[in-house]
């Protein structure tokens, strides 16, 4: 029996628009497969909002979120704002408003190794053999939200504020308990205790939780040597819980070793609808152009379709497609192929691959 879900599409800024085409196809792949039906509605969000509506996640777009099942979302991010320490509104604060006011308080971002492409990595391939872990990162606090920020009256001090709660460390922990006893039982606390007072809050709490996991070990990092071990030796990690800004960083690091950034997707999940998203940026080098990899947002799809809506089968369908591309050397020009693909070129030939499956 087929199902019903609203998704709702926010390409955002620079390449969103290009890489959730091409996801969006790939859903109505699926959907004509499985006998689904999505209905997509569309909003804006990041620089495009605020040059139509002078906000950068505006309300319409909000309400839009909240009645979907799912949320699909692109990248933000405009140059014209980034050497601009002047300008009032800004792209990313649209982003950040969004993960705050749904709620979106874990962010989780699954790092996968193709061993086609360890050629491209610029570690050695025994290094990112085998490969396989995932970053809780915590999304809605932390020093991204902290109070107070801002500057001294005389404009030559500036401040941030990492604040964390206990109850905020603590749900995001509980996702990560449950997600290393379903792998392979190991987790790993990314912190700077000797350092932050909020890490050894976070020690504190995470350590206290442990003992509800018994099955699962608990090990703990200091955030640079973690840097250090992520291209040292990543087999290491299983499942990783960190911080909001450890977490963005080291997750950009570690996409280094699946080859390139636009082939990691995530889940922002909370406390109500789930959002999906690539890890990469908006590129806005290339915006336009069809050279952005649509991988991280395709795959991105797919974790929609398993954690949201629990199609699992219709999930690996998607992961299974992807495979063949990079196998087939169907690749944008980040992957280093023999022959160049387009964005629209990669996408029709993973919706191809969802066509021709034969699925049992
Ligand atoms: C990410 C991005 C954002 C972040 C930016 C665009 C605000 O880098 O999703 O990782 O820092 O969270
Ligand atoms: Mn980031």
């Amino acid at each position: 029996m087929g199902i019903t879900k609203n998704i709702a599409v926010l390409p955002g800024d620079g390449i969103g628009s290009e890489v959730t085409d091409q996801a969006v196809k790939v859903l109505n792949a699926i959907a004509e497969r499985f006998g689904h039906s999505f209905n997509y509605t569309h909003g804006l969000i990041g620089a495009v909002a605020i040059d139509e509506t002078g906000n950068p996640f505006p309300d319409e777009t909000e309400k839009v979120c909240k009645e979907a099942d799912a949320i699909l979302f692109g990248a933000i991010g405009n140059p014209k704002y980034d050497n601009d320490p002047s300008a009032k509104v800004r792209p990313e604060q649209g982003l950040l408003k969004m993960r705050k006011n749904l709620g979106l308080f874990a962010n989780i971002r699954p790092i996968t190794t193709y061993d086609q492409l360890a050629d491209i990595s610029p570690l050695k391939n025994e290094i990112i053999k085998g490969v396989d872990f995932v970053v809780f990162r915590e999304l809605t606090s932390g020093i991204y939200f902290g109070e107070p920020r801002g500057r001294s009256e005389d404009g030559n001090t500036a401040f941030d504020t990492c604040l964390y709660k206990a109850e905020e460390i603590e749900r995001v922990t509980k996702l990560a308990f449950e997600a290393a006893q379903k792998r392979s039982k190991r987790l790993t606390l990314v912190d700077k205790a000797n350092v932050l007072a909020t890490s050894r809050l976070w020690r504190e709490k995470v350590t206290a939780m442990a003992s509800n996991y018994p099955d699962v070990t608990l090990d703990f990092m200091f955030v640079d040597n973690a840097a250090m071990k992520i291209i040292q030796n990543p087999t290491h990690f299983d499942v990783v819980v960190t911080e909001n800004m450890f977490g963005d960083i080291i997750t950009d690091e570690a996409s280094v070793l699946s080859g390139s950034l636009g082939m990691l997707p995530s889940a922002s999940i909370g406390t109500g609808v789930s959002l999906y998203e690539p890890i990469h940026g908006s590129y806005p080098q290339v915006a336009g152009q069809g050279k952005a990899n649509p991988v991280a947002a395709i795959l991105s799809a797919a974790m929609l379709l398993n954690h949201s809506f629990g199609l699992l089968k219709e999930s690996k369908l998607i992961e299974q497609a992807v495979k063949k591309s990079i196998s087939a050397g169907v690749c944008t020009e980040d992957l280093k192929p023999s022959k160049i693909h387009s964005t629209t070129e990669v996408g029709e030939f993973i919706v191809n691959k969802i066509k021709e499956a034969v699925v049992v």
